[in-house]
């Protein structure tokens, strides 16, 4: 008789950068009052739904995040949501990993990064990213989730 082969459900990457553990009462003006747990139970609801598994990690340390996004090679992972936080306009290290890995991605910004500090109008990212959604607040987690779970073609 045949074994029946266990299907492993597919999986999607959300990554948050520094300072994101802090959402909810960090600058709630420009960040908006959500904490990160409840918009990563949001996520994780979403892909749920679509029988995608939907692993989130925040870190403030840049090595972590390039572990992180090393490690989800290795897992099979087919794509990332991306909020590198401040790590956008400075990590050419952080950049290296998501290209090394070759995993699609959509870098995703609460705040409208280009109506703020000149310093935060540059990113590592966008030119490598399949797309870049900012200034949606928590909601632009949720449009960059959907369309990962289309791409990577969730039903
Ligand atoms: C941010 C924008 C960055 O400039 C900032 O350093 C962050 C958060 C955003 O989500 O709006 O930490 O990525």
């Amino acid at each position: 008789m045949q074994k029946k082969r266990k299907e492993t459900a597919a999986a999607i990457l959300v990554l948050h950068g520094p300072n994101l553990n802090l959402l909810g009462t960090r600058e709630p003006r420009i960040y908006g009052r959500e904490t990160l747990a409840q918009i990563n139970a949001r996520l994780q609801a979403a892909g749920h739904r679509r029988k995608v598994d939907v692993r989130c990690f925040q870190s403030n340390t840049e090595g972590a995040l390039i572990d992180r996004v090393q490690a989800a090679r290795d897992e099979g992972v087919r794509f990332i949501v991306a909020n590198p936080a401040a790590y956008t306009h400075t990590s050419v290290a952080l950049r290296d990993a998501l290209s090394a890995v070759a995993i699609p991605f959509i870098e995703v910004h609460l705040s409208n990064i280009h109506a703020r500090e000149a310093f935060r109008r540059h990113s590592f990212f966008s030119d490598i990213a399949l797309g870049t959604i900012c200034g949606l607040g928590s909601q632009g987690y949720d449009l960059a989730l959907g369309i990962a779970l289309d791409r990577i073609g969730a039903r």
